[in-house]
């Protein structure tokens, strides 16, 4: 692929945008010669200004949500992509979230430009678990657990019951609760429906994925240890292997 192909499929702008880059001598080969727009070269190869270029496709990057942003593109309101550099969101394929957390939720959530994985990731049928801790206005009264827990559980509105989710109690009005499927405000719902109120609800982990220290409002890439931690959590539940592909112009 072209180089002004390339780096605008990273966000590096338009093709015009990138064509003046090259044409002002700052697309360079790390061995130190300029790069013409037409040029071909392999991603590690490219500089921008000096710098590497960003992941090439088929990036996932975990993102510490914190409360009060939306999972979403369009609406009025602050977004989830207001904290990751604007390039990422001229990328095609876009960079787009698996999956959502409410806009009072925090936590850990991926996203990624690998269609496939997203799909994968967001399926109903991967039954990934999903860790969170929630801060409740009533204190437990003993027997959600087993609720939780039974398989049978419906939710209002809904058919289908819940897969069963196990609670963890952590204190009068705080529990982790780990679930294997994301309906919508799932957790919330369940605790209303053994008539509590969830005040503050955080995501931990995701499968093999854990925040760790991951500071509110920051994201990073994954890394190979951790992508092939999710291939081995996506075999084991009976699902095929994904590809995470590292595509070069
Ligand atoms: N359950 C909820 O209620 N909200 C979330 O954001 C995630 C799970």
């Amino acid at each position: 692929m072209k180089l002004s192909r390339y780096l605008a499929s990273l966000g590096y702008g338009n093709r015009r945008d990138v064509e003046r880059l090259c044409a002002e001598g700052r697309v360079t080969h790390r061995a130190g010669r300029r790069l013409a727009a037409a040029d071909q070269a392999t991603h590690d190869d490219i500089l921008v200004d000096g710098e590497p270029l960003d992941m090439p496709p088929g990036m996932v990057i975990m993102l510490h949500k914190p409360a009060g942003f939306v999972c979403s593109t369009s609406e009025a309101t602050r977004l989830v992509y207001e904290l990751l550099p604007a390039r990422f969101l001229r990328r095609t394929p876009v960079v787009a979230a698996a999956g959502r957390l409410d806009r009072d939720t925090s936590g850990l959530l991926l996203l990624t430009d690998d269609g496939p994985l997203n799909h994968r990731l967001t399926s109903p049928r991967t039954h990934l678990p999903k860790i969170y801790d929630a801060r409740l206005a009533a204190d437990l009264r003993g027997d959600e657990g087993a609720t939780f827990a039974s398989g049978t559980m419906r939710l209002e509105g809904e058919a289908g019951a819940l897969c069963p989710a196990t609670l963890d109690v952590l204190g009068p009005r705080h529990a982790r609760l780990t679930l294997t499927e994301g309906r919508y405000h799932q957790v919330r719902r369940m605790f209303a429906a053994v008539g509590n109120h969830v005040t503050a609800l955080h995501r931990s982990a995701l499968g093999p994925l854990s925040l760790g220290q991951l500071p509110s409002g920051e994201w990073r890439v994954l890394g190979d240890h951790e992508l092939q931690a999710l291939r081995d959590a996506f075999a084991s539940a009976g699902r095929p292997p994904f590809s995470v592909p590292r595509s070069a112009p």
